[in-house]
């Protein structure tokens, strides 16, 4: 049978693979309420227009709010000879109201109608990341307020550098996911103008408002170049880049979960309800959640990555390539949704071992900085002499396999006569840190602020 949209050109109808490569109502189904709430304002503006009459625009918009109730019922049978969300919707309609329905394509074409539903489901999706994220950032900043002042190891290579506080680490984590809801919101901002109307390339004759249209679903306004309305889709692309930046941030936090789990770390200790066992190892307890967090990082970049590769070459303005924007997109959305939500559901269950912690932020000579720094203010040393002369204590304790501290002052003496027990004051790990007040740093009263600073902005109401 011949395709009744298009039928009037065609006598035959697709082979069966020929269906198969071009429909695509096995995954933009997750379009329907998009599309139902586009056709809905469209047929509003044809009316107000004078385009269709107001007894045809009421019979459609019954119509399309019955289409939407059985999909959302889940009694609507989609068929894929019909291809396409789009094309699936009308036709039922047809099936309800009859010709009227025929009047519903006027003015419009697949690709602005597409470009449209696509973008409302971009932007929720955003929204739904934001307020997750948001989420994150709470139990990130409570998290820190709670840990202001425990001290562990921060690393530079993953060798021990100088000591930092816990609370400070998460703290890292809630700035990157500021800049993360930044980049999804500036991503929103641009993608909010509205393609409908643009029909199927060239704009039409039709005496539509398309400032209408696009007021009706919340957009800004409406695009202003018909070509570019239905080839862009930068909008996916944004959005998937500030996903791919954002899961690879979920990542580099995943990847320190299973570090400090680890017996050798033992940082942390994940519950019952965020480990996994094995099957042969009963000792064994597993961070398979931020190992997932981190695995699917993979998707989320490659959606991103697949994305650039079928746009990169198109010439303007629709070509069906487009149409794997979709599947890509849903995945990593998904995907990094789920992450967000794994990494705030561990960051609540995680119990720092704040005494091991603690011992382990005193390894490494992290405090070697402080000697230097010490050298500095009290012997008016310049920093590289400074430093010269720290490194030559640390070998020292080093050859003995003792601390900073456990070197005698005599020993240091040896080294630099004008040492003075002094010295001893600032080694310990947590003088080490309490003494980074500069703006930014690691000192516990600086975390305390920050962390309250973050937590009252996050329940201030958004503007
Ligand atoms: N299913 C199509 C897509 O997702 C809708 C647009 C089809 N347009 C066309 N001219 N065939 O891209």
């Amino acid at each position: 049978m011949s395709n009744k949209m298009w039928g009037g050109r065609f006598a035959a109808g697709p082979s069966d693979i020929m269906e198969e490569i071009n429909a695509s109502i096995g995954f933009d189904r997750k379009l329907a309420s998009q599309d139902i709430a586009g056709s809905k304002a469209h047929v509003a503006m044809l009316a107000h227009a004078g385009i269709v009459s107001s007894a045809d625009a009421d019979a459609i918009t019954k119509g399309l709010d019955e289409v939407g109730a059985e999909i959302e019922a889940g009694s609507f049978t989609f068929s894929r000879a019909l291809e396409d969300i789009h094309m699936n919707v009308e036709q039922r309609l047809a099936d309800l109201i009859g010709p009227a329905a025929g009047r519903l394509h006027t003015a419009r074409s697949r690709n602005d109608q597409v470009a449209l539903d696509f973008k409302l489901w971009v932007r929720d999706t955003i929204d739904a990341l934001d307020a997750q994220l948001a989420d994150l950032q709470q139990a990130l900043a409570e998290k820190a307020l709670a840990h202001a002042s425990a001290v562990m190891p921060g690393f530079t290579h993953l060798q021990s550098a100088q000591p930092v506080t816990f609370g400070h680490h998460l703290l890292a984590y809630v700035e990157m996911i500021s800049r993360d809801r930044g980049r999804l919101r500036d991503a929103r901002k641009r993608l909010n103008e509205s393609p409908l109307g643009a029909a199927a390339l060239a704009g039409t004759s039709f005496p539509i408002d398309r400032d209408m249209t696009a007021k009706a679903l919340g957009f800004d306004r409406p695009t202003a170049n018909s070509l570019d309305s239905v080839a862009d889709r930068d909008f996916v692309l944004e959005t998937l880049g500030a996903a791919a930046i954002c899961a690879t941030h979920l990542s580099r936090f995943a990847e320190e979960i299973v570090l400090w789990t680890t017996p050798q770390f033992g940082f942390i200790k994940l519950s019952d309800a965020f480990s996994t066992g094995s099957s042969i190892m009963p000792q064994k307890r597993n961070p398979d959640a931020a190992e997932l967090v981190r695995g699917k990082t993979g998707r989320v970049v490659g959606a991103l990555v697949a994305l650039f590769s079928v746009m990169k070459g198109l010439p303007l303005a629709y070509s069906k390539d487009m149409q794997e924007d979709k599947e890509g997109a849903f995945d990593a959305l998904q995907t990094l949704s789920l992450t967000i939500a794994a990494t705030a559901g561990m960051v609540r269950d995680m119990a720092p071992d704040l005494k091991r912690m603690k011992a382990s932020a005193g390894a490494g000579y992290s405090t070697a900085t402080d000697l230097a720094d010490w050298l500095v203010r009290s012997l008016k040393m310049p920093f590289r002499d400074a430093h010269h002369v720290t490194g030559r204590i640390v070998a020292a304790a080093s050859a003995r396999a003792i601390a900073l501290e456990k070197l005698s002052l005599a020993e240091m003496q040896a080294i630099e006569p004008r040492i003075g027990a002094e010295v001893f004051g600032v080694l310990g790990v947590v003088r080490s840190v309490n003494s980074r007040t500069s703006y930014g740093g690691t000192a516990p009263a600086n975390v305390r602020r920050q962390a309250r600073r973050w937590i009252a902005k996050l329940k201030a109401p958004a503007k």
